[in-house]
């Protein structure tokens, strides 16, 4: 099955897209992105993140008027010319080509671009076994709501995990927990859900707001709150969720064992939870 692309108006197969030289989110990585899962062809939350892409784009002034119903038919539409019940959709929405100057001018007309690929899902022991993470200096900008295509500190973060031969680091920021260089975080302290607070230092998560409500809606206290990196070592449960990776257990921090190195039965719940929840989307 062929892996397909959609550049401003136009489906092809993706290894045939060209973007220009001058394209403003090569240049200066000037541009905002999503990326949503598709189960069994259906794509999973694409509301909430079509209001964040255009939220972002709105923030850093790039002017974005694909109407949501537009934008769903490209998805559908993606999904359905790849062939992929199991899809990952990358929608990456750049300023748009022009001569390279900081500065940009007013009226140009933005990048949209589609790539739809196969989804390959974390392998199965992975989330039944839970995963290793780091903490790591948090040296972002302090605009981390806006889904910007400036990866870089994510990048070197996520090398330096994989060098630790760990799946993920966590930002720290002034000695609090942030989130993760691709996934937001939850604490579990005697039953209650916690997760970073809201605010300009991180990203409002699709999978983040969904476990919230799938928590509340079994009963469970779950809050935006300050969490400590002490407040973490000390959790009784650690996971991590995120659109490719759903919601993942967190068996160490920083060497130190959370829950005896196993998952903890609020973490299992929820991912199942959360299976149940997009099997029937
Ligand atoms: C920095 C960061 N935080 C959180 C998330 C999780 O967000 P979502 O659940 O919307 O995929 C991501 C996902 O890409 C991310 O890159």
């Amino acid at each position: 099955m062929p892996d397909i692309g959609y550049l401003n108006g136009r489906f092809s197969p993706l290894a045939e897209i060209a973007i220009s030289p001058d394209d403003r989110g090569f240049l200066f990585g000037d541009g905002v992105y999503e990326v949503i899962r598709a189960y069994h062809g259906v794509p999973a939350f694409w509301e909430e993140h079509y209001s964040r892409l255009v939220r972002s784009a709105a923030e850093i002034r790039i002017s974005f008027h694909l109407e949501p119903q537009d934008f769903y038919r490209l998805l559908v539409t993606g999904l359905q010319q790849s062939g992929y019940s199991e899809g990952k959709v990358y929608i990456q929405l750049t300023r748009g080509v022009a001569p390279r100057e900081h500065g940009f001018p007013l009226s140009i007309a933005p990048t949209v671009f589609f790539s739809f690929r196969e989804m390959r899902a974390l392998p199965i022991e992975m989330s039944r076994q839970g995963v290793k993470v780091i903490t790591v200096p948090d040296i972002r900008w302090d605009r981390c709501d806006i889904k910007s295509l400036n990866l870089l500190p994510n990048v070197l973060a996520k090398q330096q995990a994989q060098d630790a031969k760990v799946f993920e680091p966590i930002f720290v920021r002034d000695g609090l927990v942030i989130e993760g260089a691709t996934s937001n975080i939850f604490i579990v302290k005697e039953g209650q859900l916690r997760t970073p607070e809201r605010s300009h230092f991180v990203l409002s998560g699709v999978t983040q707001q969904q476990v919230i409500n799938l928590a509340q809606e079994h009963g469970q206290d779950a809050s935006f709150d300050h969490i400590t990196v002490r407040g973490l070592y000390e959790a009784d449960e650690v996971f991590l969720v995120g659109t490719t990776i759903e919601v993942l257990p967190v068996v160490e921090v920083d060497g130190e064992a959370i829950h005896k190195g196993k998952p903890g039965p609020v973490t299992c719940a929820l991912q199942q939870r959360f299976k149940e929840r997009v099997s029937r989307l």
